[in-house]
């Protein structure tokens, strides 16, 4: 038997009982005439206590022992002398009888501690390691217990969780495919879902009412700390729902997480803001709503002098940051190096302190006199101490980057409060955005997700002004979730099709069985699917959801664990009758 308990069972009740404990060597102390070493597994740590004088062939094995070495100890729990109250089994020691080596171990190229000396790719390469670290540990088993509960609250609710296959068709998510060659169809290819959207609509069709799946989605894209070309969703459909029977369904999902995980009850109504709104306040379709922070448009009331920046500007919008009209001048040409940067795009950053005593400051006090400024103060409705800080130009580019300055201010005023959960659905999202590149419209969602009733007469004459019955979960200005009632209308569909550029034909290739299928008594359906990677790491308190995935694929898309992607034999490639053309 290798062990009768876990290295962090034992406590003071357990003394004088003989156990048996197997795991690794955290660490050793050698202390005069005794030897001590922390026993580690998954479940904690366990002091092992060797005596020279009473036994010191034994106390001499325990001396070779390395870092990282399995090992299995037989012996008697007794009380500690010296106890340690920062550990569940600080009040004991194991009395060692027998000692035996399971297995040896190299030294490990960095520290199993909480705080490790390996830098990322070096934990990366050596993931099986770095699992072992309690901070990485916890949040596989946090994923872990997320898991179960969303299993849980669905299966009460009655879904039924099925797989869908891995080699399918193109599934149109925006993303590009990750395609794999196929040995038994010569030239021909299967692409890997970037999510099983169409399956879970043919499983309405199917009469499965409540489908959900918690399930691998590939796409080829750049990545970011919030995305992987590999992640995992919650995969959600429902037959004979409206947008407002799915939002229901899963604010419940949401609460059910956040009060059996983190144990934090969140309001009964989540809030909701229509896309447009969230825009013109935020500048951001996904709103960090822990702090308030609207944008104000100055565009008509600014533009009356004589300032050529902001009269050639389409837009003028500002934000208000409570109690920093103190910021130093370098703290102004922080914030301004800040907008500039090449991702964020601004010319440069106009401020108006508001001063404690009253008087006004700005940058463009030459083109405005007090008065004027005073009117800017009252429409922002700042107070003396406050800082407002303007950007002009085009609307549609200002937008973007007032919502980057908010979310500074906001870090910078610790405004973001990891431990507070602030969940809205954002809706009424735009069913086609256009492309300049291509000269087209692109689904905003995806080409089955249906328009408003009242805005499907726009789709022949303003496409671009029609509403889509699609929604976003985002909490804390994270977007956890989007999703959207399905076109469950043969003609509709092909509509849409349409209005997304592709011939009759190419619908028919692409999507012909998914019309087809629409042909035999389609219910209406609509569904969501969640980030679950996101949604861990967001309980986690972390940014990277790489933290969150056991075995993640680093910036470039690589596995440098296992070295993938790498090249492949050239048999392998004639059996698939592929030819390697070198990149120019
Ligand atoms: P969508 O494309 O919005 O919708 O994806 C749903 C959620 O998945 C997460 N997500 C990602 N997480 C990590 N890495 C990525 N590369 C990545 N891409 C997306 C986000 C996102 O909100 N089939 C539709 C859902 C539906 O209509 O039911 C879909 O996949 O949290």
């Amino acid at each position: 038997m290798y062990r009768t308990h876990t290295c962090g069972e034992l406590r003071i009740e357990h003394i004088n009982n003989t156990v048996t404990l197997s795991g690794w060597v955290q660490k050793m102390r050698n202390l005069g005439g005794m030897t001590f070493v922390d026993l580690r597994d998954r479940y904690g740590l366990t002091q092992l206590a060797f005596n020279m004088e009473t036994n010191a062939a034994l106390c001499e094995q325990a001396r070779k022992l390395g870092r990282e070495f399995v090992v299995k100890v037989e012996g008697t729990v007794q009380e500690r002398s010296s106890k340690n109250p920062k550990m569940p089994t600080g009040d004991i020691e194991i009395k060692v009888e027998i000692l035996s080596i399971l297995n040896k171990s190299v030294t490990p190229p960095f520290t199993i501690e909480d705080e490790t000396d390996g830098g990322d790719e070096l934990r990366m390469k050596y993931r099986y390691l770095d699992l072992r670290r309690n901070p990485v540990r916890k949040n596989i088993e946090l994923r872990h217990r997320m898991a179960q509960e969303v299993r849980r609250y669905l299966d009460a609710q009655k879904f039924i969780e099925i797989e869908t296959p891995v080699l399918i068709k193109s599934t149109p998510e925006g993303a590009r495919d990750f395609i794999v060659p196929s040995r038994m169809n010569a030239n021909q290819f299967y692409a890997l879902p970037q999510s099983p959207q169409v399956f879970k609509q043919l499983l309405m069709v199917a009469g499965y009412d409540r489908y959900f799946q918690i399930v691998k989605c590939f796409r080829d894209e750049d990545l970011r700390a919030d995305r992987q070309p590999e992640f995992t969703q919650i995969d959600c459909e429902m037959a004979f729902v409206e947008q407002n029977d799915i939002l229901d369904t899963f604010e419940g999902l949401a609460r059910h997480l956040f009060k059996n995980i983190l144990n934090v009850t969140l309001e009964d109504k989540f809030p909701r803001m229509a896309y447009d709104q969230a825009m013109t306040l935020y500048g951001n379709d996904k709103p960090d709503l822990r702090f308030d922070m609207k944008f104000v448009d100055l565009t008509d009331l600014a533009k009356q002098k004589d300032f050529v920046v902001f009269n050639q500007a389409e837009y003028i919008g500002g934000i208000c940051a409570e109690g920093c009209a103190g910021y130093s001048r370098k703290e102004l040409d922080a914030m301004t190096q800040f907008v500039q940067k090449p991702q964020i795009g601004a010319k440069g950053l106009i401020y108006v302190k508001y001063n404690e005593d009253g008087s006004i400051k700005s940058s463009v006090d030459k083109f405005y006199t007090e008065e004027d400024l005073m009117a800017w103060v009252e429409l922002f409705k700042a107070k003396p101490g406050d800082l407002l800080l303007i950007l002009p130009g085009e609307r549609n580019k200002t937008l973007p980057q007032l919502s980057e300055l908010r979310l500074e201010m906001g870090e910078r005023l610790g405004l973001r409060d990891r431990k507070k959960f602030v969940p809205l659905w954002v809706v009424d999202f735009p069913l086609l955005e256009w492309d300049e590149d291509s000269q087209r419209f692109h689904a905003m969602h995806h080409p089955f997700t249906s328009p408003k009733t009242e805005d499907v007469p726009l789709m022949e004459t303003d496409p671009g002004k029609v509403r889509a019955n699609a929604y976003d979960l985002v909490i804390n200005g994270v977007e956890i979730g989007g999703g959207s009632i399905r076109i469950f209308d043969e003609d509709l569909q092909k509509k849409m099709f349409d209005l997304l550029g592709f011939t009759p034909e190419e619908a028919q290739d692409q999507f012909g069985f998914l019309m087809n299928a629409f042909k035999y008594g389609a219910p209406p359906h609509g569904g969501v699917a969640f980030g679950f990677d996101r949604w861990v790491a967001m309980f986690a308190g972390i940014d990277s959801i790489r933290d969150v995935i056991a075995f993640p694929k680093n910036n470039s898309g690589r596995d440098v664990m296992i070295d993938s992607p790498s090249p492949v034999a050239q048999a392998q490639l004639d059996e698939l009758f592929l030819k390697m053309v070198q990149p120019k």
